[in-house]
């Protein structure tokens, strides 16, 4: 009988989501390493099978910004692996124009706030909860959170568009969103988000335009390797820090984030226009749990 734990993690490929596929996959894990691009989430299934042996992780191939990707990803987990005990949602993108996604969203709205609500959803049916602390998620979110807002008139960002002001926008999304679930989820698992500090990794290196680009160049010697920011997100998902739920992390320590990411109506408010916004069928709803029926 399989007695490994499994977990599931977004943008596996890269920086921060492939350092912890792979510090996971050597602590035991089975890792489903979701990626949107074939040829990368083999190379880092390679790697991650070159470090921790070939039955330690699988590829699936589940783009954010197609919500028919995200289902036919989820439509069911292999038979030897059919429970999760892990989510980590850590994919992200920041453009530095504005794009939409296969469903018309804008891009960083539908990536890094809609293609995860949808995917935290689907996959809630599979999620270990027989006790507290036998399941976790792991919302991967930003500092940059404090300076955002959403963006109720605007939310696709039609109006006025800017790369940074899209970016803040979604990592309060993804703080409300895991406060929100937390508060559905009533104890039955753990849900928490990080900030896993600057990353010398992949991120807004090409689609994210100059001053991005600039940033992550000139500043790269003084920011963390995706090793050492993921040993804190690691622990959230595989150690004793993790068993708190609806709690926010700055690397290793618990903090408070922002005073706008507490706001409970604010929460409500997104998780409803999310759930009208992909679309969820009355059976994805009733599968999930997350509804008093
Ligand atoms: N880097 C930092 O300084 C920093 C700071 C604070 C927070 N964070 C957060 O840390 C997380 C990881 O970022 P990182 O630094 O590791 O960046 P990264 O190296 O660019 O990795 C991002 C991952 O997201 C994937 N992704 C992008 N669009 C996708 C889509 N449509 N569908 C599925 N996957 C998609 C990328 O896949 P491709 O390789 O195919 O593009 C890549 O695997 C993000 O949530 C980011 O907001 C990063």
């Amino acid at each position: 009988m399989e007695t490994r734990k499994h977990v599931w993690i977004t943008g596996a490929n890269s920086g921060l989501g492939l350092a912890t596929s792979r510090a996971l996959a050597l602590a035991g894990w089975f890792v489903s390493m979701a990626c949107r691009n074939e040829e990368r989430g083999q190379r880092a299934l390679a790697e991650v099978h070159r470090a921790a042996g070939r039955d330690s992780a699988r590829l699936v191939l589940c783009d954010l910004a197609s919500l028919d990707s995200v289902r036919k990803a989820t439509t069911s987990l292999p038979k030897s692996h059919p429970t999760l005990h892990a989510l980590v949602n850590n994919a992200a993108t920041i453009q530095a124009k504005r794009q939409e996604t296969d469903d018309g969203f804008e891009m960083q709205l539908g990536v890094n706030h809609l293609g995860h609500f949808l995917l935290s959803h689907r996959l809630q049916p599979f999620m270990d909860t027989s006790g507290p602390d036998q399941a976790r998620i792991v919302n991967v979110t930003s500092g940059a959170h404090k300076i955002g807002r959403i963006h109720w008139n605007d939310l696709q960002l039609e109006q006025g568009y800017g790369p940074f002001r899209s970016y803040a926008q979604t990592k309060l999304a993804n703080i409300l969103f895991t406060y929100e679930l937390a508060r559905r989820l009533d104890g039955r698992f753990h849900v928490n988000c990080i900030h896993p500090g600057a990353i010398a990794s992949n991120f807004g290196r090409e689609s994210g335009g100059a001053l991005a680009a600039f940033i992550f160049t000139v500043f790269r010697p003084f920011f963390l390797t995706a090793e050492q920011a993921a040993k804190p997100l690691v622990q959230l998902v595989d150690g004793s820090k993790g068993a708190v739920t609806g709690k926010y992390f700055s690397r290793h320590k618990e903090v408070r984030s922002s005073p706008a990411s507490y706001d409970i109506d604010a929460a409500q408010r997104l998780w409803s226009i999310s759930t009208d916004l992909i679309d969820l069928t009355d059976e994805e709803r009733r599968r999930s749990g997350l509804y008093r029926q």
